[in-house]
């Protein structure tokens, strides 16, 4: 390779002049937002479509991403705003099945064109507030691609996000993920989309989950129920989760999480048995299984719990997946309560997180967690000091069990 001159190009010639602008000079309106219809989607999108952004939607097949999106081009068409369909998966008439069969009607513009070239020439032509693909696998750009290959991919979704941003168009990508987990082709345009949301399925539900975000805060969830009309926002996402919870067994315990900005009330569940094996087990799931480990080590060296000998295994009820650190004393708690095999009260919840001096501390957003246990009917929240008669103030990890304990 031949060095590069680092003031002429690659060819030889003098560079172009770059441009600059001041900021402060330049005359920049706020975003032009429009609700999209579902308030449990505006929740997790941050207030509305966003005019000329790009935005995935990334799930599993099967999920459910047509039929949200569907319900979210109605909502859209129904506000008196263009709305153009791009059917790259199924066709229309399976669509427009769908539509009856949910009962938003039909009257919505599709295509089946999913070549990408002519879709960003349709944008720019027609300006359609609201233009949903589906999928990003389908596109194809330039002669003789194949379609789902991670260039066409990237490319298509390229061509249609600078479209789409010249028009002010709001474009919806659907993408999906495999088994796996891995965003596999969705992955190569997450940087190019303004946000990115998951559709994920836990404990029957759907959730979808802002995992990044330009215009608005990541981690915000929303949760859903699949039903005949389509996804049906879940009015109570906390007693929804704690439906199937077991009462009166010893190992279950709620902890009042936070997912996003949401309060969220989840049942942490653990199991202790004698180990057949000379190193026992640490099972986990839905959690970090390190954070687990420490607070198994503070249990057993700050609140004398032995645990030497017996396979733990402790997960999230439902399958949901918790990375709040306030977690902490509601696995501690439910890790007693399998070990004691003292039952904890219904209507008794948990939040803090633990220190490796078994103290507990402060969380992010207490008054909301405070306020979402006393809405679902948990009278008792152990946890880290707050001005609510309904926190029970505890300092250290070992205080909730002697509090409770022979209590039932
Ligand atoms: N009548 C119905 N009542 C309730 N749920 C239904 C009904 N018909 C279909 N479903 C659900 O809808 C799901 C399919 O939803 P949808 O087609 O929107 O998913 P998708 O994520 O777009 O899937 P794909 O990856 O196949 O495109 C099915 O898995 C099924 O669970
Ligand atoms: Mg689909």
């Amino acid at each position: 390779m031949q060095a590069v001159d680092p003031v002429t190009t690659s060819t030889g010639a003098a560079p172009a002049r770059v441009g600059t602008e001041r900021l402060d000079e330049l005359d920049a309106t706020d975003l032009e937002r429009h609700p999209t219809g579902i308030a449990e989607v505006d929740r997790v999108v941050g207030g509305g479509w966003v005019a000329g952004s790009a935005v995935l939607i990334a799930g599993e097949p099967g999920i459910g991403k047509s039929t949200l999106l569907l319900q979210l081009a109605h909502h859209a068409g129904q506000a008196g705003r263009s709305v153009l369909y791009v059917a790259g998966e199924e066709s229309l008439a399976q669509i427009k099945l769908r539509a009856e069969r949910m009962g938003v009607g039909a009257s919505l513009q599709a295509t089946r064109t999913v070549d990408a070239t002519a879709l960003a020439a349709h944008i720019e032509r027609d300006a359609p507030d609201l233009m949903i693909v589906d999928s990003i696998q389908t596109l194809t750009v330039g002669e003789g691609g194949v379609p789902g290959s991670l260039t066409q991919v990237r490319d298509g979704t390229a061509v249609l996000t600078q479209a789409a941003k010249r028009a002010g168009t709001t474009l919806v990508l659907i993408g999906h993920v495999t088994k796996q987990g891995t965003i596999a082709g969705p992955k190569v345009v997450e940087h190019v989309v303004d946000a990115t949301f998951a559709l994920e399925s836990a404990a029957g539900y759907r959730i979808m989950r802002a995992l990044k975000n330009r215009f608005g805060p990541a981690g915000e969830v929303g949760v859903f129920d699949m039903t005949q009309a389509g996804m049906t926002p879940v009015a109570n996402p906390s007693l929804a989760f704690l439906a199937e919870r077991p009462s009166g067994v010893p190992g279950s315990v709620v902890a009042a999480m936070l997912e996003g900005q949401r309060p969220l009330l989840l049942e942490v569940q653990a199991l202790a048995s004698t180990s057949p094996h000379s190193n026992p087990k640490r099972v986990v799931q839905g959690l970090d299984a390190r954070r687990v480990d420490v607070v198994l080590a503070v249990l057993e060296r700050r609140a004398e719990l032995p645990l030497g000998g017996l396979d733990v295994f402790v997960n999230v009820a439902g399958g949901l997946r918790v990375t709040d650190p306030g977690a902490d004393l509601a696995v501690a708690m439910a890790v007693w309560s399998a070990v004691t095999n003292q039952v904890v009260p219904a209507d008794t919840a948990f939040v803090g997180e633990i220190g490796l001096a078994g103290e507990v501390r402060g969380v992010h957003l207490m008054h909301k967690r405070v306020e979402e246990a006393a809405r679902s009917g948990f009278d008792t929240l152990y946890g880290p000091p707050h001005d609510a008669a309904s926190v029970h103030a505890v300092r250290h990890v070992a205080e909730p069990m002697r509090a409770l304990k022979d209590r039932t």
